[in-house]
């Protein structure tokens, strides 16, 4: 007999006990191997379908839900979700959802790890002494910059920004500085020991700048040439949050005319495809989009995605209270 219970589309694979978890008031369309889709993929696929559970690589807007007439609910597997048109979906009234909290300390780790392994050229020191370069130990090799009682700036400080903040403060004795499109409230600024300052001198006066900040339209190559030229030579950048918030042309020419230290990339502008610009330099630390790829973590956020489906399509303990919507 037909599955008469309400469909839904997993469009990557998930851990099995999130599957079965689904299937436990669902019929599940789950997918078994990492899916590239177009747009017309998601249409096709979004058309006949109650509910999806998807990831950053699959974007939907208005086209995608167009002739999706039955779906109620789409919950995003991770915090970003500049993959979503907020507007178009909530004007087709279908609930959309995400997964903060889950991952902040696992991506400000992340964050941290490139801006050490950027400013004291780890990744750029290890490849050289695999080539075989390393003849003898000697005072300038591979020096890099200082991460303990530097100046650590911080572009966006939300959750994950406050938890680099953190980390720095109290780990490394940084002075934090940060900007915001608000300032915290001054306990906030206490516990994470930050200083609000204007875009400009935070520019000016980071020794090392991450960038925490969500993606938006606004916030389109925000660290252009003219924001890199405002930085010390000495510096590192570290984005951690998504790719087209910095001109990658600009960055590559800095990084390769001494105009910028050094710089540690988790995103890009066309994931997964890395500008050559980039990848020919040495003083970039590159790595696959995976600020949240902790095994733990990685089940954290699936975990809260199901919770958030489920609930958003009537069904759970939270019925109709999806606990990370984000249109609702
Ligand atoms: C997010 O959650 O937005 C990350 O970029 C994906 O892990």
């Amino acid at each position: 007999m037909a599955d008469a219970r309400p469909r839904v589309w997993v469009s990557q694979p998930l851990f099995d006990e999130e599957i079965e978890r689904l299937g436990q008031y669902f019929d599940v369309q789950a997918t078994a191997e990492v899916t590239k889709y177009s747009a017309g993929d998601i249409a096709a696929r979004l058309a006949g379908v109650d509910g999806a559970l998807i990831t950053l690589n699959e974007r939907v807007g208005a086209a995608e839900v167009a002739g999706a007439g039955g779906l109620r609910a789409v919950a995003n597997v991770g915090v970003g979700y500049n993959n979503l048109d907020l507007d178009a979906l909530s004007a087709a009234g279908i609930i959309a959802s995400n997964t903060p909290d889950v991952l902040t300390e696992t991506t400000a780790d992340l964050g941290f790890a490139l801006l050490m392994a950027a400013a004291r050229r780890i990744t750029e020191s290890e490849r050289w002494l695999r080539e075989g370069q390393w003849r003898q130990w000697s005072f300038k090799t591979m020096l890099g910059h200082d991460i303990h009682g530097s100046t650590l700036g911080i572009l966006g400080m939300g959750r994950i920004g406050q938890g680099i903040a953190r980390r720095g403060a109290l780990g490394f004795g940084m002075k934090v500085l940060y900007h915001n499109r608000s300032r915290l409230p001054e306990a906030v600024e206490a516990e994470t020991g930050a200083r609000y300052v204007g875009f400009d001198d935070l520019l000016a006066q980071a020794d090392h700048l991450v960038l925490v900040l969500p993606y938006t339209p606004a916030a389109h190559h925000l660290v252009n040439a003219a924001a890199l030229a405002k930085m010390k030579p000495s510096a590192t950048l570290v984005n951690i949050a998504r790719g087209g918030l910095v001109d990658e042309i600009a960055l590559a020419d800095a990084l390769a005319n001494g105009r910028l230290a050094a710089a540690g990339l988790d995103v890009y502008e066309g994931e997964p495809n890395v500008r050559p610009e980039l990848l020919a330099l040495r003083n970039v630390v590159l790595t696959p989009h995976i600020g949240s790829a902790s095994l733990d973590t990685r089940r954290g956020m699936v975990a809260l995605a199901v919770d958030n489906l489920i609930a958003a399509l009537g069904q759970g303990p939270d019925a109709g209270r999806p606990p990370s919507a984000l249109n609702l």
